[in-house]
């Protein structure tokens, strides 16, 4: 380990479309890693995952991903900690948690498709948060758009200013490579098959005559064309720009064929940034802090159905992490020991002796620590920035059998805890209410009552809309609470929330209550 292992850290995430290769490059930066030693065992991986519950069927079903885990792998002397993202709409909030626990972001592209609307919709949390994105367009091993078309539409979209990186000589039939103008390399197929890259040829530039001979004449002045136009008409790269959010460096490749992902991981580990100091309460919490203090973004339980463990996911942000340790969740109370934390790496969890800021670790609990929990030595910080959304969707949860109310109350309390859903226990009747920003959230939630805690359920429409958390002077608050209680219920920490029943309602109230705050996230 080297002395200082901060600045070679890179904790990231990849962003895209379903569809345009995620698991594709996922598997690939692996394999290039190390951490794997066949193609096809991510996959694989997945499949026995998925066989093991229930619940999961639905993945297969919709042939999506619900769950999200961490992935390590070292290259060169850089760990990489890659953090997987649900890929599906309804999970943005699970999502975005994920995106608040990297340093930057790989946005994958299909080179056919373009920008599609998840990674639009992913790229716009990483702006809100300064996530630094480099991009991977991917498939150009197949008939795709104009390069230029692609570049054009990610600075018009995104308003980003684009520098390419790496250029495809050819596409779909005519595909022969991809040539690095950063390093004057042409990536070539090798073997009979010539399937896959294998070759490398460095090259002095585009104007090399070792080129002539290699790539068609067709290819070739095209490439020598458009690589000129493009390094004339885009911005180059600059670091500072892209570490602000300002520009994207382009790469261009194959996941499937391997072209373009060593470019890939030699960019994320040149230029994105290691870990830097993040936002908390009372100052912003820096990596060479003198203790060590993470926060929880995700927590999934159940992973393994036979013990009813719950792994809480901690991103460390400063010191370091010693197995045994005992650290205190801010806000409350008791110190906890860590005896088993669990690092992710591809094929296994291990147990880890030791962690670093940007790592990833999981610590099994049972239910003590929940997403949004800032961890430290002196419970003396803690991060800010990790919201709940608005629901957009609310039901009423009728019970099937109405005996099993302390398991309802058990699974309802322990599914919010892990942002699957959220639960409002309103003040006046009985009728818990439960929130989501997508649909398909409450078939998971549906599956997961049966499977995991064998309580059959249905859902009906509430009488709301949406719901809003409540912010301004205690005495204000209250009064609006004691004048409107029929509509108030609490979220799962005890904290009030106005059920409204339309958005014109909060408009309304928000008029006669100017001095109350109606509040769509709320920060823990
Ligand atoms: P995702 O995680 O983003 O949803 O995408 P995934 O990697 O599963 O890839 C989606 C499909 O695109 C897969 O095909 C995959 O093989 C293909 N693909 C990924 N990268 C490339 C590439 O660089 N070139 C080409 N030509 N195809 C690529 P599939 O037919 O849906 O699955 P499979 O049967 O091949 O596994």
């Amino acid at each position: 380990m080297p002395e200082n292992p901060i600045p070679g850290r890179r904790t990231f995430a990849i962003i895209s479309h379903p569809d345009a290769g995620k698991t594709t490059l996922t598997e690939k930066l692996l394999l290039f890693g190390g951490a794997i030693h066949l193609a096809g065992e991510v996959k694989a991986r997945g499949q026995a995952r998925r066989a093991r519950s229930d619940w999961m069927k639905i993945e297969q079903q919709r042939g999506i991903s619900v769950t999200s885990s961490v992935m390590t792998f070292e290259r060169e002397g850089v760990t990489f900690n890659l953090l997987d993202t649900p890929g599906h709409e309804d999970f943005s909030e699970d999502t975005y948690r994920t995106l608040t626990a990297v340093d930057s972001a790989v946005m994958v592209i299909d080179v056919a498709k373009g920008i599609e609307s998840q990674t639009r919709k992913l790229f716009e949390v990483c702006r809100l948060r300064n996530v630094p994105i480099i991009t991977f367009v991917n498939k150009v091993d197949r008939e795709g758009r104009e390069v230029f078309e692609t570049l054009d539409e990610i600075a018009d979209l995104l308003a980003l200013d684009v520098a390419p990186m790496t250029w495809p000589v050819g596409m779909g039939g005519t595909f022969e490579g991809v040539y690095d103008l950063v390093s004057n390399r042409l990536l070539l197929p090798e073997g009979d098959s010539r399937e896959f890259q294998g070759k490398v040829i460095q090259t002095t530039g585009l104007d090399d005559p070792q080129l002539d001979a290699i790539v068609s004449a067709q290819n070739l002045a095209k490439l020598r064309e458009d690589a000129e136009l493009a390094l004339a008409g885009y911005a180059s790269f600059d670091a500072d720009a892209y570490r602000n959010g300002d520009l994207t460096p382009v790469y261009f490749g194959s996941a499937l064929k391997e072209f373009g992902v060593d470019s890939l991981i030699d960019a994320l580990a040149a230029h994105a940034p290691p870990p830097h100091a993040l936002p908390a309460d009372p100052a912003p919490v820096a990596p060479d802090h003198g203790e060590v203090t993470g926060f929880v973004f995700k927590v999934q339980a159940n992973m393994d159905p036979n013990h009813r463990d719950r792994i809480a996911f901690m991103r460390l942000v400063s010191g370091t992490f010693k197995r045994g340790m005992k650290l205190t969740p801010t806000g409350h109370g008791k110190p906890i020991a860590i005896h088993s934390p669990i690092m992710f790496f591809a094929q296994q969890r291990e147990l880890a002796d030791e962690a670093f800021p940007g790592d990833i670790i999981g610590i099994p609990n049972h239910g003590t620590l929940r997403v949004g929990d800032t961890l430290s030595e002196k419970a003396a910080v803690r991060f800010t920035g990790l919201p709940n959304f608005a629901p957009e969707i609310l039901r009423r949860v009728q019970l099937k059998d109405p005996t099993k109310t302390k398991q309802l109350r058990k699974a309802l309390d322990d599914l919010s805890e892990e942002g699957v859903i959220q639960v409002f226990y309103p003040e006046i009747g009985s009728n818990w209410i439960i929130g989501v920003v997508g649909q398909l959230q409450l078939d998971v939630l549906l599956s997961r009552l049966e499977a995991e805690y064998k309580v059959g359920a249905n859902l009906e429409p509430a009488p709301y809309d949406t719901a809003r958390w409540l912010g301004g002077e205690p005495g204000d608050v209250k009064e609006f609470m004691d004048l409107n209680r029929g509509a108030m219920a609490k979220d799962r920490d005890g904290d009030p929330v106005f059920l409204a029943k339309s958005a014109w309602e909060v408009g309304y109230v928000a008029d006669r209550y100017p001095r109350v705050k109606f509040l769509a996230t709320r920060e823990r």
